[in-house]
């Protein structure tokens, strides 16, 4: 019995990128990315693992999208790396790569699937980086130029565009802390980062518009459920910084067209040069807002906590436990990042663009795997994306990382978040209980007893 009905037409999906799956690295034209040349060297990646082959989605494509047929997703989230159709970042574009895509599309298409295409998921070229990557604010129009060749060449077929995924990892984590590429550790370029980053997002969605694209056009925030480790001033004021970084940020800036002032006070010089204009650029309008959740964070005033002065602890509880990263389970947190969201921005269209966990998988001697903890997961998840909804936000679509086990950044291919079993010696692609089970969520459009 189906117990929580979901809306007609609500989007039942899953997510993956580029570098995480494609593998091909310099095949058919394809130029470096900064995630090529971050792997390559040693001792950056977990096992020195790197993205050369990945699943090889590039040449499993077919095989791919058929297992998304099986699945039964009304949409499909995927990124375009960047190299791949325009090898220099800019300037001589790959056919061979447009082609590739292009295909992709069409496949998705006679599935009956909605392809939704994520333009930047942290894969810079590597070209673009020699020139400074995204500290140089001509990487902005480079990407409003890249952007519009990937509108001229699927927008007539594409459902939905976010144009960056998280860009709070690419400017505090690719810049900053430094662990992953472009393995810059300074966080005084790290705001500069983030406002070039905005800025190449608002230019890209006015030549959407100007364009008169059909199609919906967006961002991909992640946000975690973050809150204060007490009532102690000292707590509230950490939380705020944190949040005002982690989120705030990016969706003050789209929605408000400013930065968060407290937090722009206690950065104080390392506030990043704006020029007239800019902000109203950022906050061009946008048709929804993509949620990357994946659990709970509790944050604490800590002398030694950085220059934000903040110290932050997985937060679950005991029925909810912690996944294989050791990251908190905290389902709950999916109504109140929602919830905070639409008080502080108005009545958003929301799609949750990612969400799911790494689980120790155990293959039997079939090949199958019983990922009981995953399967737990999302149950917990998409009932409280429902009741998300039952209380009023306009939650469109819910999409799970990953379609298949992939590379996981400076995890390497050691995690492993996939409704498909990947073993990365044969690429052999086997279903896991969770895929089974999720397929029944779609045909329901519920969950059931
Ligand atoms: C992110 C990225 C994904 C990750 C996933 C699991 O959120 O970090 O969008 O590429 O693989 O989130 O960590």
């Amino acid at each position: 019995m189906v117990t929580k009905q979901f809306p007609p037409e609500f989007l039942w999906g899953v997510s993956t990128s580029a570098y995480q799956i494609e593998g091909a690295w310099n095949e058919d034209g394809k130029g470096e990315s900064i995630w090529d040349r971050y792997s390559h060297q040693p001792n950056h990646v977990f096992n020195n693992d790197h993205g050369d082959i990945a699943c090889d989605h590039y040449h499993r494509m077919p095989e791919d999208v058929e297992l998304l047929r099986q699945l039964g997703v009304t949409s499909y989230r995927f990124s375009i790396s960047w190299s791949r159709v325009l090898p220099r970042g800019v300037g001589e574009v790959n056919q061979k790569g447009l082609d590739f895509y292009n295909r992709l599309v069409d496949e998705l298409l006679r599935a009956g699937i909605k392809p939704f295409v994520t333009l930047y998921h942290w894969d810079l070229p590597q070209a673009l980086q020699d020139k400074g990557g995204w500290v140089n604010r001509d990487t902005a129009s480079y990407f409003s130029d890249y952007a519009n060749l990937m509108f001229s060449t699927l927008a007539d077929r594409v459902h939905m565009w976010a144009t960056h995924n998280e860009p709070r990892v690419v400017s505090f984590i690719g810049y900053g802390h430094a662990t992953m590429a472009p393995g810059v550790a300074d966080f005084s370029k790290s705001y500069q980062v983030a406002h070039h980053l905005l800025l190449a997002h608002g230019l890209a969605v006015r030549e959407f518009r100007k364009n008169g694209h059909k199609g919906e056009i967006g961002i991909v925030i992640d946000s975690e459920h973050s809150f204060p480790a007490s009532y102690q001033e000292q707590d509230l004021q950490a939380w705020q910084r944190y949040y005002e970084q982690d989120t705030g940020f990016f969706a003050d800036a789209i929605f408000h067209g400013k930065y968060p002032e407290y937090l722009m006070n206690w950065i104080g010089p390392m506030q990043p040069e704006i020029k007239s204009g800019d902000m109203q650029i950022i906050s061009e309008p946008i048709d929804f807002l993509g949620v990357n959740y994946y659990r709970g964070m509790e944050v604490s005033f800590h002398q030694t906590g950085g220059y934000l002065k903040c110290k932050t602890k997985h937060e679950t509880l005991p029925m909810w436990g912690y996944t294989e990263m050791e990251w908190g389970i905290h389902p709950i947190g999916i109504q109140m990042v929602l919830k905070n969201l639409q008080d502080r921005y108005g009545d958003l269209l929301f799609v949750i663009s990612e969400s799911g966990c790494a689980t120790r998988d155990i293959v039997d001697e079939v090949g199958y795997v019983d990922d009981k903890e995953r399967i737990d997961y999302l149950r917990m998840h998409f009932e409280c994306a429902w009741k998300a909804i039952q209380s009023g936000i306009n939650l469109r679509g819910y999409y799970v990382w990953s379609l298949m086990d992939n590379f996981e950044w400076s995890q390497g291919y050691s995690p492993r978040f996939g409704l498909v079993q990947v073993n990365y010696d044969t690429l052999k692609r086997i279903p896991k209980k969770s895929f089974h089970w999720y397929k029944t969520v779609i045909n329901y459009n519920g969950l059931f007893d």
